[in-house]
């Protein structure tokens, strides 16, 4: 009895091994078949889809400016995409760790990041805006001092309110994605949201029941966002040679136009290469 059933763990044991190494003989030659014969590979994209109308989830589906421009690149390079909403937070991590090849979500490119991450050209101009309600009395960023200002943890618009009211300053409240920032101040939690010009004119505009209104200011940076890889990834070049060709064939402009209804300023990203 013993005997017969420690020959049967063996059996089970070498073709446990057996099989194992049918599938990675069999893992490998598929790979090597994408390759030699032209089957498409797959990029895995990371997104935060909480910032509307660039990405954002409308019935399980992420969609958005910045997922429509991805599809047409990556198209345009000879890739399938498979895009899925990780977070604003995970994207960096999944991007540090190479479990994704590439994150698209208005990502700004910026010095700081630039020492860690790769970035594409820039793709789309942006600054940071400020949401209120319709009677505040907030109209520059000057007049956020001494109130309470929501952002998104980790952006720009974080880091634009650090330098005006200093880093970890009580009023600023950092929420890890833009719409909990957005509810804060529509419960009353804070005066004003800041984040990217695009999200909250948009919200603004879509809402009108709710009675807010955007404030601009200039001493906000002019920024451009780009696609965001690990540190010397070899899609960098392959996905900017993409991205110009599908400024210069009409793509882009028709996906913009689709979301923002305006004509693009193509030159001014050109001008930033
Ligand atoms: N452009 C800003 C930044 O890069 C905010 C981007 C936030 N994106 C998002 N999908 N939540 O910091």
């Amino acid at each position: 009895m013993k005997k017969s059933s420690s020959l049967i763990l063996g059996i089970v044991l070498m073709l446990a091994v057996f099989l194992t190494a049918c599938g990675t003989s069999e893992e490998t030659g598929s790979e090597t078949e994408a390759n030699n014969e032209g089957e498409t590979k797959t990029l895995r994209i990371v997104t935060d889809a909480a910032y509307a109308p660039m990405e954002y989830q409308d019935k399980g589906e992420v969609v958005g400016f910045d997922i429509d421009f991805i599809k047409a690149v990556a198209k345009e390079a000879g890739y399938a995409v498979e895009v899925e909403h990780v977070g604003w937070d995970p994207i960096f991590v999944e991007i540090e760790s190479k479990r994704a090849d590439l994150a698209v979500s208005s990502i700004t490119i910026t010095d700081e990041r630039k020492q860690s991450y790769d970035f594409s050209n820039p793709y789309f101009q942006s600054t940071n805006k400020i949401l209120v309600q319709e009677g505040s009395d907030i109209q520059s960023a000057e007049d956020l001092k001494g109130k309470k200002v929501a952002v998104q943890n980790g952006t720009t618009g974080q880091m634009a309110m650090d330098a005006l009211l200093g880093k970890n300053h009580s009023d600023i409240k950092k929420f890890e994605d833009n719409n909990l920032a957005i509810m804060e101040m529509e419960s009353g939690g804070a005066d004003a949201v800041v984040a990217d010009n695009m999200i909250v004119e948009e919200y603004a505009k879509n809402n009108p029941d709710k009675n807010l209104k955007v404030v601009e200011d200039a001493t906000f940076d002019s920024e451009y966002y780009g696609i965001l890889f690990p540190k010397d990834s070899e899609l960098v070049e392959e996905i900017n040679t993409a991205i110009n060709a599908v400024l210069d064939n009409g793509t882009y402009s028709e996906i913009y136009q689709k979301w923002f209804g305006i004509e693009p300023n193509i030159e001014v990203l050109k001008e930033q290469q």
